[in-house]
């Protein structure tokens, strides 16, 4: 993404700032990559809600992936259409379902029996037949951060293969349940696409298993995941599309008709997005130099929840020389670190700082802890 300290300098900060013509490229690539196919792509909100990246992605035509009653509502502000959203999360508030409900989206993933009940009580008493998808646990490693594996049977996600026939037949039976397919979502920042391919696997013999039981399915969505480059984001600033679709047209036998539905988050807005931090202060005690930033892990927490890794810019300094820092905030918590022992032309008080890869998961995550006001937001055109 394109930052310049001279349009920068007046930021007030900690500022996320998003390059819109990076996210419109972003989403051109998915365009082109989808377009032959019976593909439709959802965009996981829980990523970033901010409202004019959601503008962006409505004009791209996506639909909308949802966990909760508010982005439910946030996904209807922003202008996508009830037809294209689906509403996921294992534990859905009714006030929640009936917003669902009332406004006739595409489909609830459904992650347990109890809740397809609820779902179809609430449909019943408004005189209105649900869509649901059921949330399969296909038991794939993913191979990521063990927070954001998903579909393995250590997770709380998804109806377990063994038990999946019972809960298709209890979907069949409910009268205010329209079963409109299967949901998976093996997980999240994922690089290797053989998980992937492995759950097409999973997803064939499914299709054929109910096939052979005269049970056949409008659409499969495979869920999201897709991971992104946060080594080097300047030279992949947009994610391997091309070998993340190339595997579900290559491996994936869809039925005459059926739709697959993907949900992806990270990969279509992390890498248009930078936190823009400025220095506070530079101190050195007998063992560290410590860069310390206006931003903290209350702006982006993924550092210190994930040990994440992003990498980290100084936009102002000239510096010919390094010095190796550890890059922390200013929050009372020592996981408040973005790095340790970095190295940066020499930093002082005053230099803007970027974070990069923040896009995804950051603004969205950011809390008021230490009654810290929330990040600031500044777009790129
Ligand atoms: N669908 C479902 C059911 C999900 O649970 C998720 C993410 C997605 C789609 C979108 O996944 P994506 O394409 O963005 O990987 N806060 C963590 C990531 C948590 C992901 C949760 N689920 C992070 O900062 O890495």
């Amino acid at each position: 993404m394109q930052l310049t300290t001279n349009s920068l300098n007046q930021l007030p900060t900690p500022c996320y700032c998003y390059d819109l013509s990076l996210l419109r490229s972003t989403l051109n690539v998915i365009k082109e990559e989808t377009k032959d196919y019976p593909f439709i792509v959802h965009y996981a909100l829980k990523a970033n809600a901010n409202p004019k990246i959601l503008k962006e992605i409505v004009h791209a035509g996506l639909g909308a992936d949802l966990v909760s009653g508010n982005e439910v509502k946030a996904a209807l502000d922003a202008g996508f259409a009830p037809g294209m959203m689906a509403y996921a999360g294992v534990g859905k508030n009714d006030w929640e379902i009936e917003t669902g409900v009332d406004n006739n989206i595409y489909c609830f993933n459904v992650e347990s029996v109890p809740e397809m009940e609820v779902i179809n009580e609430i449909a019943a008493r408004h005189s209105k037949t649900a869509g649901i998808a059921i949330r399969v646990n296909p038991n794939i490693d993913a191979h990521t951060h063990r927070y954001i594996t998903t579909g393995t049977t250590e997770n709380k996600f998804g109806i377990d293969i063994p038990v999946l026939d019972e809960v298709v037949d209890k979907a069949l039976s409910l009268p205010h349940i329209h079963l409109r397919g299967l949901h998976f979502h093996i997980g999240s920042q994922i690089t290797d696409m053989e998980p992937y391919r492995l759950l097409c696997e999973k997803i064939n013999e499914l299709l054929d298993h109910y096939e052979g039981r005269g049970i056949t399915f409008e659409m499969i969505d495979v869920g999201g995941g897709l991971g992104i480059d946060y080594e080097n984001p300047e030279e992949h600033t947009i994610a391997p599309f091309k070998d993340f679709f190339d595997v579900f047209k290559q491996n994936l036998n869809t039925r005459q008709g059926q739709k697959v539905h993907f949900e992806l988050g990270r990969s279509i807005v992390a890498q248009c997005g930078a936190l823009v931090s400025r220095v506070l202060f530079v101190k050195e005690n007998s063992a560290k130099k410590f860069v310390i930033l206006d931003a903290g892990m209350t702006d982006l927490i993924r550092p210190a929840l994930y040990n994440a890794n992003h990498k980290i810019v100084n936009l102002t300094s000239q510096s010919a020389s390094q010095a190796s820092y550890d890059v922390v905030g200013p929050i009372c918590e020592s996981s408040d670190v973005f790095a340790q022992d970095l190295a940066l032309p020499l930093t002082k008080r005053g230099d803007l700082v970027a974070i990069l890869s923040a896009g995804a998961y950051g603004e969205s995550m950011a809390s008021r802890y230490n009654m810290r006001d929330l990040p600031h937001c500044h777009f790129i055109e």
